[in-house]
């Protein structure tokens, strides 16, 4: 898709400050529960996310049917999901939770979320419920920034690449086989989400913006290359997203709101915080097609 021209953010609602320069910022004077009634404010959220790619709310008062609401500003609530717990109500929010005796969950991996799936989520809405006294901070990076970083011939190249993609060595396997009938479970997800491919570089459909688009956690290889080759093209490109000028790092405060573009980014969940309490509700949107 070609860049479209209309795309000149500007904002009269929303009070943004850049977190760094190359991505996040964070919204301040907002109550999101407000923000869902408003049509220009939820134009102009729309507009902030595919500029910023992250975006950071303090302070908020949700309930879980205003978290369904507030990322129905951005895409279908009901869209792709992974396999975490469902709330016990409201079954779009997935309830991603640490606490003593319980499942680790393996999002301290660099991801964008699940794109084991052939059409995966374009964004996330996450609220802080339980917070660690320090630690388990999140950090995204900016695949449209590790994109523009590449020589112009990288760039061409990687343009006539696909990738597969699976969710067989990431930590879901494991999840699966910690739980009562786990070899069921396994086998089920697997007949349900068999390998995809995905194009290396994708446009980002509302700022034009390409992308490099393949993530440690769920790109097992690029197709037509030998396995070595594809090793060490994508250890280049995951480490190219470790620059840390790539990176924002979150430190969460209970009710903060984090809202991500889950085209243009990745995430990292810090476990750093031991056998502390940490619990988020975390809605994936979508739309039909995410590219
Ligand atoms: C996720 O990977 O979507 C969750 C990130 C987090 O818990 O901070």
């Amino acid at each position: 898709m070609s860049k479209p021209q209309s795309f000149v953010p500007s904002y009269t609602r929303l009070a943004l400050e850049p977190y760094t320069p190359n991505i996040g910022a964070i919204v301040h004077d907002l109550q999101l529960a407000d923000a869902i009634q408003d049509e220009i404010t939820r134009d102009e959220l729309r507009r902030a996310l595919a500029e910023y790619e992250v975006l950071f709310f303090r302070d908020q008062a949700l309930t879980p049917e205003q978290q369904t609401e507030v990322a129905r500003i951005f895409g279908d609530p009901d869209k792709a999901k992974a396999f975490f717990p469902r709330h016990e109500r409201i079954a779009s929010i997935e309830v991603i939770e640490a606490k003593p005796g319980g499942h680790v969950y393996r999002t301290d991996q660099w991801h964008t979320d699940i794109t084991f799936s052939s059409n995966p989520p374009t964004g996330t809405v996450l609220y802080a419920k339980v917070i660690p006294p320090a630690g388990g901070d999140t950090l995204w990076t900016s695949a449209t920034k590790v994109y523009e970083s590449l020589s112009p011939g990288l760039q061409a190249e990687l343009e006539t690449l696909r990738a597969v993609h699976s969710f067989e060595h990431s930590g879901w396997p494991s999840f699966f086989l910690s739980q009562p009938d786990g070899e069921a479970l396994y086998r089920k997800a697997r007949a349900e989400h068999l390998p995809v491919v995905h194009p290396v570089v994708q446009t980002h459909p509302i700022t034009g913006k390409k992308l490099v688009y393949v993530n440690p956690n769920f790109t097992d290889r690029i197709l037509g290359l030998s396995r070595q080759e594809s090793d060490e093209l994508l250890g280049f490109l995951f480490r190219r997203f470790e620059r840390p000028e790539f990176q924002a790092r979150l430190r969460w405060e209970r009710h903060t709101v984090a809202i991500w573009d889950n085209r243009a980014t990745q995430h990292y969940a810090a476990k750093d915080y031991g056998s502390h309490h940490r619990l988020m509700h975390r809605i994936t949107f979508g739309e039909d097609r995410a590219f």
